[in-house]
């Protein structure tokens, strides 16, 4: 049964689509079996796929709103190696179609409730709000990962989401964790970095995960081809701490597993 991660912050540009395409990828080196949901209207998950975005028959939209059959709009990605649910610009009309609908905040967590058992992982890119969608991720998911920058203003933000994701989850999905503090665009050379870094440490210990991804150019240059850093340039310092990251989250996986069963 695939466990479900959200990768979510409401602040934009802190590294969620990234994350979701590269992790994505990096998990399927492993040998998982990975699902990548892109719920973000700007459809950077996709384009970061290798797929059109506008040149879709089907998205993401089509399944929320009931018009298809989440199977019927996945496509693969070649070279992320991994299944896509597509999406695009008409997903900003999801938030509107959504309201008239029953049940609005749990549409994604019954569309992927049959086809769970099918991976291992399924990961959704959140768009940069505390929207209806994010709300469907949150409610879809058994866990989230948030990316985040060392910057200033980072902590705040954090609070702010961390209070959110709590009453969502106790609203709607109370068995809902956060799973993992990722820190992104990392450069331990800016000494602010460092003294975010250490208050993450003290206030989250068992969030946050030890390994960091670093600033690094490939990271940014891959999505433009359509691939993640590890199929651009395997031997890169993003596409290694994406894998790093991968192995993290899997021994975290069991580690959980195992204490769940003891
Ligand atoms: N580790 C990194 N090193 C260098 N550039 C990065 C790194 N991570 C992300 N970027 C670049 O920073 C920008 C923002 O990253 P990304 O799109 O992943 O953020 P996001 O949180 O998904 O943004 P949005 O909130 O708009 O969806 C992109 O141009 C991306 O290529
Ligand atoms: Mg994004």
């Amino acid at each position: 049964m695939a466990k479900v991660f959200a990768i979510a912050n409401q602040k934009g540009g802190v590294g969620k689509t990234t994350t979701c395409v590269n992790l994505a990828a990096s998990l399927v080196a492993t040998k998982r079996r990975v699902l990548l949901i892109d719920l973000d209207p700007q459809g950077n998950a996709t384009m970061g796929s290798g797929i059109d975005k506008h040149a879709l028959e089907h998205s993401i939209y089509d399944v929320l709103i009931g018009e298809c059959d989440l199977v019927q709009a996945m496509q693969f990605s070649e070279h992320g190696g991994y299944q896509l649910l597509p999406a695009n610009r008409d997903l900003t009309a999801a938030e509107v179609s959504l309201l008239e609908m029953k049940m609005k905040e749990s549409r994604l967590r019954y569309a992927l409730a049959p086809i769970r058992e099918n991976y291992d992982y399924i990961l959704i890119d959140c768009p940069p709000a505390l929207s209806m969608l994010t709300i469907n991720a949150l409610v879809a998911a058994d866990a989230v990962i948030i990316p985040m920058q060392c910057e200033y203003y980072a902590l705040e933000g954090l609070s702010d989401l961390v209070n959110s994701i709590q009453r969502i989850g106790q609203l709607l999905n109370p068995s809902l964790k956060i799973e993992g503090l990722l820190r992104t665009m990392y450069d331990p050379r800016i000494s602010l970095t460092n003294d975010v870094s250490a208050q993450l440490k003290e206030h989250f210990p068992d969030q946050l995960y030890q390994t960091v991804i670093p600033r690094n150019v490939r990271l940014a240059e891959a999505p433009s081809f359509g691939m993640p850093a590890l199929v651009y340039d395997k031997q890169s310092r993003g596409a290694i701490a994406y894998l790093a990251l991968a192995g993290e989250l899997v021994r975290r996986q069991r580690a959980n597993a195992h204490t769940a069963t003891a």
